[in-house]
């Protein structure tokens, strides 16, 4: 007993140790300090992770001279961009290197240093189209953006535009290609860069720097850090370091920069309002929430319904007395269940219409299409298991005794086998049924707006992430404990002794 005391004190000494390490503390002063930075590298030029899984890019260099200059250490943390706002907010991370711009809106929750570069957005399009010329020109087409950033701000200010969004800029322009959408709106250079590096010789920009916008690294409010960033950068920038670098990445000399940004970093204001702003945000996104949850329900309805039909198939199929059928039902099986739900969904919607081009036709395959698709592939592989362990747990006595009464092997399994698989299949099914629901946040990556994209959207514009992801749990909680509870009502109808005790 006392052994087992003691086991159970060191288990907790050592995880609170192991805790504690996870944890970093940061003191007030700066002299050599290391600064959390958050990248997302996967835009090129300015961040990205080539073949040697390196970090680089224009970003990188500077922040990383800017570091050496002003005497502190940078570890780098990889982060989506839309997750970076809420990142600085919560001081999660001391900076972001994301080409972020210099926004009002931005301005008024982080502090921005001085601007770093001069950019502006532009539309990407395919070389064969020729009626996209300008921002007037998108009315009524459909527009692929990365989540959070001023293209999907801009996007959503043209009138009657279709927007797409995706979680990086890669995606976007993949997006365009497949056929997904008809233009991107990005920043300038990266779509260039994107075009150059990538060989996406069936693309173009159709028009150059439609906006100014200035870059200036992002840090929490307040922070002391940003007086050193804009120190590095300013040393930087005089010693020829920057043009150095600028040179490296774009082959020219830098443009003349603005030593201050035309929008200034607001105070920020903190109360009691804090609560009743907390409030709003999720009263007014509420509506928009729950039409997230219709479409959740609808995306989980027909995934369900198409899985449970090719489940069964392959479930009974698995039981064959053919080889050859139950080895292609088997590896069906393995297939769907060994690969992660999240490649599957990249490869249906972005896989399959790139392989189609490579054979010279065209597949434009629709997000509801695609992500229908991959959920019901996916759980019918989990589907045909349960269809096939319910079957099978039935005593095979049971189907010579029926037999012997003169039943068909049909009339077996529809009067004796399937009515008692049924009740014991039941449970599994309702937990396959609640995990689906929950599964398809996952088709939020190809931009399909259910309930969780529905939240991120909403953060990505208020930046309220707390606020607006517990009242999404909430909503799928509220959904889930909704099926659970007509699952167990159904079990119980299906369960003879408690309907006659009734
Ligand atoms: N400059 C644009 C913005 O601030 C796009 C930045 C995207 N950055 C990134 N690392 N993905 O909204």
């Amino acid at each position: 007993m006392a052994r087992l005391t003691v086991i159970r004190w060191l288990i907790l000494g050592l995880s609170c140790l192991f805790l504690l390490s996870g944890c970093s503390f940061t003191n007030g002063s700066t002299a050599g300090k290391t600064l959390t930075v958050a990248v997302e590298p996967t835009f090129p030029p300015f961040e990205f992770q080539s073949g040697t899984s390196e970090l680089q890019g224009f970003d990188v260099d500077l922040m990383n001279a800017i570091a050496q200059s002003a005497g502190f250490q940078v570890k780098y943390q990889n982060m989506p961009f839309a997750g970076m706002i809420p990142a600085l907010q919560t001081q999660t991370v001391d900076a972001a290197v994301a080409a972020m711009t210099i926004t009002a809106q931005r301005a008024k929750i982080i502090s921005f240093s001085r601007p770093y570069f001069k950019s502006g957005l532009a539309i990407a399009t395919r070389t064969d189209n020729q009626n996209i010329t300008n921002f007037a020109s998108l009315k009524n087409k459909i527009i692929g953006v990365q989540i959070g950033t001023t293209g999907a701000l801009k996007a959503k200010s043209l009138p009657g535009s279709e927007i797409r969004t995706f979680n990086d800029s890669p995606l976007t322009l993949q997006a365009l290609i497949n056929g997904n959408v008809d233009a991107v709106l990005n920043d300038q250079v990266v779509i260039l860069y994107g075009i150059k590096s990538g060989n996406l010789n069936r693309l173009k920009v159709v028009s150059s720097l439609l906006t100014e916008e200035f870059y200036g690294f992002p840090t929490p409010k307040g922070s002391p850090n940003l007086d050193l960033i804009n120190q590095g950068l300013a040393t930087v920038l005089k010693n020829g370091t920057y043009a150095q670098i600028y040179q490296k990445w774009f082959g020219i000399q830098p443009p003349q920069l603005p030593e201050k940004s035309p929008i200034e970093n607001q105070t920020s204001k903190k109360g009691v309002s804090e609560l009743f702003t907390s409030l709003s945000i999720i009263f007014k996104s509420l509506p928009v929430l729950l039409g997230g949850a219709l479409v959740t329900l609808e995306l989980t309805t027909l995934s369900v319904l198409l899985g449970i039909l090719g489940g069964s198939l392959i479930g009974i199929v698995r039981l064959s007395p053919a080889l050859p059928l139950r080895f292609c039902a088997g590896a069906y099986v393995d297939f769907f269940r060994g690969t992660p739900l999240l490649v599957q969904i990249f490869m249906i919607y972005f896989g399959l219409p790139a392989l189609a081009q490579t054979f010279g036709f065209t597949l434009n395959l629709n997000r509801l299409v695609a992500a229908v698709i991959a959920l019901s592939l996916n759980s019918a592989a989990y589907i045909a298991e349960i269809v096939r362990a319910g079957i099978q747990s039935i005593e095979p006595g049971q189907a010579e005794a029926s037999q012997s009464l003169g039943l068909s092997s049909v009339q077996t399994m529809r009067y004796v086998i399937f009515p008692q698989a049924l009740r014991r299949m039941l449970p599994p099914l309702g937990n396959q049924f609640i995990s689906l629901l929950k599964d398809t946040s996952l088709v939020a990556v190809i931009g399909f707006e259910e309930l969780f994209r529905k939240g991120q959207l909403i953060v990505a514009e208020s930046y309220r992430s707390f606020e607006i992801y517990a009242t999404v749990a909430l909503v799928y909680l509220f959904l889930t404990l909704l099926f659970s509870q007509a699952f167990s009502r159904w079990e119980r109808s299906l369960n003879p002794i408690k309907k006659q005790s009734k």
